[in-house]
């Protein structure tokens, strides 16, 4: 990243103590603590710590993001007032990327609209595996403000390698490809991988294809994504490598949403362990991304 004043403290909200405690340790700076109180009509009222120091790391991921959002864009001007010179945002999970383009006429291209609101009160974001079909860096939709890209794919290759033998790595959609990738690259030897064919017609309404060619007989599967959401994508995967003859199916992700009855839905598809990165709290979690997070901020 480009050099500032160094991180001097990580300040954060309450739901988001665990990873903000881990990321100051990482950092060897404290932890500042956000006090949120929701007044009986919603509205927010924060305090932050009175006096800042020149450099700020604020953690907030967006998953849930509505009400996040709303919170940013209070404290991210009131760290300003109260000290902070260069104020990084760091959000494991960045929500609003997939509206990348309007897919209707008329409809608003959230990914540009969220990321161009943040950049023009942050100084930095730092976030892993922002979903990028369409552009080429997240930096093109955030104007003004220096983007950090990181990727967890590496990451889940490597649990996935000591998990499973000679595994099968499988993106559920032509979107998955660069994460499959990086993820079977990690392996050693490289596995095996491919992706799907996906068309959504709905929320809850995917019809995916495996690849014509593709031999699941016999084989350990693993679905690798940057996101699931009411895991629709992963289950119908899952559903076509199982009639396929795959001897297991498991899923291991960046992004934990698993709205709903998704996991519910995943294991009656078929599918066995599940795995996710702490970027999003999920009860899948076993890969942290904090050193990743700690080492992109690195020292000034
Ligand atoms: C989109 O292409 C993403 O990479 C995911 O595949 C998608 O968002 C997953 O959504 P769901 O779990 O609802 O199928």
């Amino acid at each position: 990243m480009s050099r500032g004043p160094a991180p001097g403290c990580v300040l954060a909200f309450d739901d988001e103590r665990g990873t903000a405690l881990a990321l100051a340790r990482a950092l060897d700076v404290p932890l500042a603590p956000i006090e949120c109180h929701r007044f009986p009509d919603g509205e927010l009222k924060l305090r932050l710590p009175a006096a800042l120091p020149p450099g700020v790391v604020l953690l907030r991921g967006l998953h849930r993001p509505n009400d996040k959002l709303v919170a940013l864009m209070i404290a991210a001007p009131a760290a300003r007032e109260l000290g902070a010179q260069r104020l990084v945002l760091v959000c494991p999970y960045l929500a609003y990327m997939r509206q990348d383009i309007a897919f209707a006429p008329g409809e608003a291209v959230s990914q540009r609209h969220i990321a161009g609101l943040l950049a023009s009160r942050f100084d930095a974001v730092v976030t892993v595996d922002p979903h990028l079909h369409r552009i080429a860096s997240l930096q093109q939709v955030m104007p003004g403000c220096e983007a950090v890209s990181l990727s967890a794919a590496a990451l889940l290759g490597a649990w996935v390698a000591q998990q499973v033998a000679d595994p099968l790595l499988l993106g559920p959609d032509e979107e998955s490809a660069p994460w499959v990738l990086e993820a079977a690259r990690a392996c050693s030897p490289v596995a095996d991988n491919a992706c799907c064919t996906k068309q959504r017609h709905g929320d809850r309404d995917v019809r995916v294809a495996l690849p014509p060619a593709l031999d699941c007989r016999d084989r350990a599967v693993v679905l690798i994504d940057d996101v699931a959401s009411t895991g629709g994508s992963l289950a119908a995967a899952t559903r076509l490598a199982r009639a396929a003859g795959a001897r297991s199916v498991d899923v291991a992700v960046t992004h934990a949403l698993f709205v709903g009855d998704a996991v519910t839905e995943l294991r009656s598809a078929g599918v066995g362990r599940i795995w996710s990165t702490d970027c999003v709290p999920h009860a899948s979690n076993v890969i942290t991304v904090v050193p990743l997070l700690a080492a992109a901020l690195g020292p000034a």
